[in-house]
C-alpha cells in the first residue's frame, strides 16, 4: 500500500514537472476544453452530397434538428467528410461539434435574394451597414451552450464575392451576413478550421462568454470590404490564439455596440486575450472599436506578428459613443511594413443615426503598449484624444518604429489631448507624454 502510494506520488511529481514545463507557453485551452462526443453522425446520413452543386440545406437542418431533439448525453458530433457541401445558412444547437474532415468544405450559396433576415442587435439598433434588419450569418447560433467547430482544417467558405459586389455597386438592401455568428452563447470553441471569403465579418461572438478561437486561418482578399477576422462584441472571457488572419479589414477588432443603442444596452467586452496571432491587412492588426459604447476593458494582446499593414495597433472611438476603453495591455508586436504603427483616436467611425448624444464622450485610459518593433513604418504614432475627454494613462515603452530606408526620414509622432508616459520610444513620441514613468500616469509597471 505504502509502496503504491509512494510510486503514485512519484508519478504525480513527474507528471507535474511535464505539466509545468509545457505550461511555459500560455494557452486558453482550459477556458473551453475540447470534448470527445461519443454520439457521432455524418451529414451523409441525412442525404448530404459533397459534389459542390447539390444544395444541402435540408441535410444540415435535419442533422442539427436530430441533435437538438435526441439530446444524447455528452452531445453529438456532426461529421462532414471530404467534399464540397453547398448549403443555405443554418443554425447550430447546444452540445454539438461540427467536425470538418481534411478536404471538407461547407460552402455558402450565393442566392442572396432568399437569404433570411433577422432583427438588428439591440446594441446597434439597426444593421451595422444599413438601417433595418440584417441577413443572418451563414452559420448561426443563438442562446447556445457547449458548441465546438473543429476538425482537420476543413474550410467554411462564404463565397462572399457576390456580397462584396453588391456593396461596391450600392445595391445591398440590408447589412451583409457574417460567416459565423454566436449570440447570447457560452462555452464555444472554434479550432483547426479555415474561414474563407466571408461576405462580411468572419467570426462574430456577440453577448457571449467563454469563447476560445485557436489554430484558425482566416482568409479574404485584401480588397474585400469589411471582412474583419474576429470581432468579439459585448462579450467576456474570449481568447483568440495561434491563428493566421489575412483579410480586407481589421484582423481582430474588439467592440461593444455603438452610440445611444450601445450605451442603453450597456454590455461591455472584457477579459479578452489575443496572442500569437499573425497576418496582414490594409486596416489594423489589433483594433479596439470604434464601436465601444458598452465599454471595453481588461484586454491583453501579445506576440502579434504583422506585415503589410494599414495600422499595427488601432484604438478608436468617437464623440457620441460614450463608453470607455480601459486597462489595455499590448506587448511584443512586430510589424514589417505599415502606414501607421500605433494609432489611438477619438474621431473614428460613423454614427447609426442623427440621434446620438454629442455630449456622450468616451473615456480612454490606462493603455500600456510595450515592446513594439516595426520596420518600414511610415508614421510611427498618432494619438488624438478629445479636448472634452483627454486620453489618460497612455504608457508607451520599448517601442522602435522606423521607416526603414535610410534617406527617408521617419515622420514624427503626432499627439493631442493625451497624458501619459513614454520610456525607450524611438522616434521620440511627443511632449504630451512625459519622459518618465514617475509621473503617476501609468497604472501598472511597464518599463
Ligand atoms: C435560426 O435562428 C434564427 C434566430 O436565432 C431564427 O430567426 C431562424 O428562424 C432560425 N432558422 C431556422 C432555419 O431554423
Ligand atoms: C490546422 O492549421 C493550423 C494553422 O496552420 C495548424 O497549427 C494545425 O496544426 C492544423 N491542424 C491540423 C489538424 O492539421
Amino acid at each position: 500500500m505504502h509502496r503504491s502510494a509512494f510510486s503514485h506520488s512519484i508519478i504525480c511529481f513527474i507528471f507535474c514537472i511535464i505539466c509545468s514545463s509545457s505550461a511555459d507557453v500560455d494557452t486558453c485551452s482550459g477556458l473551453v476544453p475540447m470534448k470527445n462526443r461519443y454520439d457521432k453522425i455524418s451529414i451523409t446520413d441525412f442525404g448530404g452530397v459533397g459534389d459542390g452543386r447539390t444544395l444541402n440545406t435540408k441535410a444540415f437542418r435535419e442533422a442539427i434538428f436530430r441533435i437538438q431533439h435526441l439530446k444524447r448525453i455528452g452531445g453529438t458530433l456532426l461529421y462532414i467528410p471530404p467534399g464540397e457541401y453547398l448549403t443555405e445558412s443554418f443554425n447550430l444547437t447546444s452540445h454539438m461539434t461540427l467536425y470538418l474532415a481534411r478536404g471538407a468544405v461547407i460552402k455558402a450559396t450565393q442566392d442572396t435574394a432568399n437569404w433570411p433576415l433577422i432583427s438588428p442587435l439591440p446594441s446597434y439598433g439597426r444593421g451595422r451597414e444599413l438601417p433595418g434588419g440584417r441577413y443572418i450569418s451563414f452559420i448561426h447560433g443563438d442562446n447556445l451552450n457547449d458548441v465546438i467547430i473543429t476538425g482537420e482544417n476543413g474550410t467554411i467558405d462564404g463565397q462572399g464575392n457576390v456580397w462584396w459586389n453588391m456593396w461596391r455597386q450600392r445595391t445591398l438592401q440590408f447589412t451583409r451576413p457574417s460567416l459565423v455568428e454566436f449570440m447570447n452563447s457560452k462555452h464555444i470553441l472554434i479550432s483547426n478550421v479555415i474561414f474563407k471569403n466571408s461576405p462580411f465579418w468572419n467570426i462574430h461572438p456577440v453577448y457571449c462568454s467563454n469563447v476560445v478561437i485557436q489554430y484558425v486561418t482566416i482568409l479574404a482578399p485584401r480588397d474585400s470590404p469589411n471582412t474583419d477576422g474576429v470581432d468579439p462584441d459585448s462579450s467576456s472571457h474570449v481568447c483568440i490564439e495561434d491563428s493566421y488572419i489575412s483579410t480586407g479589414d481589421d484582423m481582430v477588432a474588439v467592440k461593444s455596440g455603438w452610440d445611444e443603442y450601445g450605451i442603453a444596452y450597456g454590455r461591455a467586452s472584457s477579459e479578452i486575450t489575443i496572442r500569437r496571432v499573425s497576418g496582414s491587412s490594409p486596416f489594423a492588426g489589433i483594433a479596439i472599436g470604434s464601436e465601444t459604447s458598452g465599454g471595453v476593458q481588461n484586454i491583453l494582446a501579445e506576440h502579434i506578428n504583422l506585415y503589410d499593414m494599414g495600422i499595427g495597433v488601432h484604438l478608436k472611438t468617437n464623440i457620441g459613443r460614450g463608453g470607455y476603453i480601459k486597462n489595455i495591455n499590448i506587448s511584443n508586436v512586430y510589424i514589417d511594413k505599415a502606414r501607421t504603427g500605433i494609432k489611438i483616436a477619438g474621431d473614428v467611425g460613423d454614427h447609426p443615426d442623427e440621434n446620438f448624444n454629442p455630449n456622450a464622450l468616451p473615456v480612454v485610459k490606462n493603455v500600456n503598449i510595450r515592446v513594439v518593433w516595426g520596420d518600414n513604418v511610415l508614421q510611427p504614432g498618432l494619438i488624438r484624444g478629445l479636448s472634452g475627454s483627454p486620453f489618460t494613462g497612455i504608457c508607451l515603452s520599448n517601442i522602435n518604429l522606423n521607416s526603414g530606408t535610410k534617406p527617408r526620414k521617419t515622420a514624427p509622432w503626432l499627439c493631442s489631448d493625451v497624458k501619459g508616459a513614454a520610456v525607450g520610444v524611438s522616434p521620440w513620441p511627443c511632449a504630451e507624454l512625459a519622459s518618465s514613468h514617475q509621473t503617476g500616469q501609468c497604472s501598472t509597471p511597464f518599463a
